[in-house]
């Protein structure tokens, strides 16, 4: 019997871990769950005899790939695949896939709550602002970008969007404002929302270059990855500009910083939160045991991204 496991060190909501179970069970695979692991050797041993693994931001570096000796496929529940080493899973003749788009529901509507928790001033009792009528710059048009733009349409927000690899048109009828360089973005836009992926490009990529073409007021929210911030020149705009705030899923490392020097400006989840809700949950992880069982079955690689 062919098997698969599920190693999350944040675990799937139970109803998401029930309906992979179903999915795989009903092909006639074995479903291994190994779930708040502490220890990396714990996802060592538990990969020996896999054939398959579903994973969320857990790291599959090249150790657990020798492990895994039988392995053959790694799907990601989820979209950024920043945390599996791509190029080693290739040399081993292992498929990556992602699940695109199955948790940008839950993602946009985080980072539109976090806007506005900061907004209302970490509800706080005081006087904040509202969303209607701000401008916001939509940085990367993917599957959570569109959401979030959506969604902030609904609250009134006037809505730029930048994406080099996505036609100007098909921002457009979406109701959004294309524009064609990043600098434009960020000195339109009192809000910022990042949804780029962490990559070689990337890292880094959001600094003071781009931060203080914001308004003295600016709001960044990153549900993307930390990875993207260059943390120093966050910190000198935040120095620099005393209303401009920060808020993101998952804290900076330099966190104590933000804490120590600019309290009320910033909000940090303690754990990633964005797709951690049980529809997400559902999506992505059901949508990773189908495509390792099409994979397996019928040798369908749509959504493989170390080709
Ligand atoms: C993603 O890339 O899909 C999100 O960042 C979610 O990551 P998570 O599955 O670790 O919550």
């Amino acid at each position: 019997m062919k098997k698969i496991l599920v190693a999350t060190e944040k675990p799937f909501a139970p109803v998401a871990v029930e309906g992979i179970r179903k999915v795989a069970e009903q092909s006639g695979y074995e479903l291994i769950l190994l779930e708040k692991y502490t220890a990396a050797e714990e996802l060592l041993t538990a990969a020996e005899q896999v054939d398959a693994l579903i994973v969320r931001s857990d790291k599959i570096t090249s150790a657990v790939l020798d492990a895994a000796r039988n392995l053959k496929i790694v799907v990601r529940a989820g979209a950024g695949y920043d945390n599996i080493d791509l190029d080693a899973a290739t040399t081993r003749g292992v498929v990556v896939m992602n699940t695109p788009g199955q948790n940008s529901n839950a993602v946009a509507e985080l980072a539109l709550g976090m806007m506005v928790y900061q907004a209302r001033g970490h509800f706080n009792g005081k006087p904040g602002t509202e969303l209607k009528g701000k401008k916001l710059g939509v940085h990367a048009f993917g599957a959570v970008g569109r959401i979030v733009a959506k969604i902030a349409q609904g609250f009134g927000m006037e809505i730029y969007a930048y994406d080099p690899f996505i036609d100007a048109e098909q921002i457009r009828s979406a109701g959004v404002n294309p524009v064609s360089a990043v600098e434009d973005l960020y000195s339109a836009c009192q809000y910022i929302s990042l949804h780029i992926p962490a990559n070689e490009q990337t890292r880094k990529s959001i600094g003071e270059r781009l931060l203080s073409l914001m308004p003295d007021d600016g709001v960044l929210v990153n549900t993307a990855r930390k990875e993207v911030i260059d943390e120093e020149g966050l910190l000198r705009v935040m120095e620099s500009k005393p209303g401009f705030r920060y808020v993101s899923d998952i804290a900076p490392d330099s966190a104590l910083v933000f804490e120590e020097k600019y309290p009320g400006r910033f909000f940090f989840t303690p754990k990633k939160m964005g797709a951690q809700t049980q529809e997400a949950n559902v999506n992505a992880g059901i949508a990773a045991a189908q495509q390792i069982i099409d994979f397996i079955e019928k040798g369908v690689t749509r959504f493989q991204v170390n080709k």
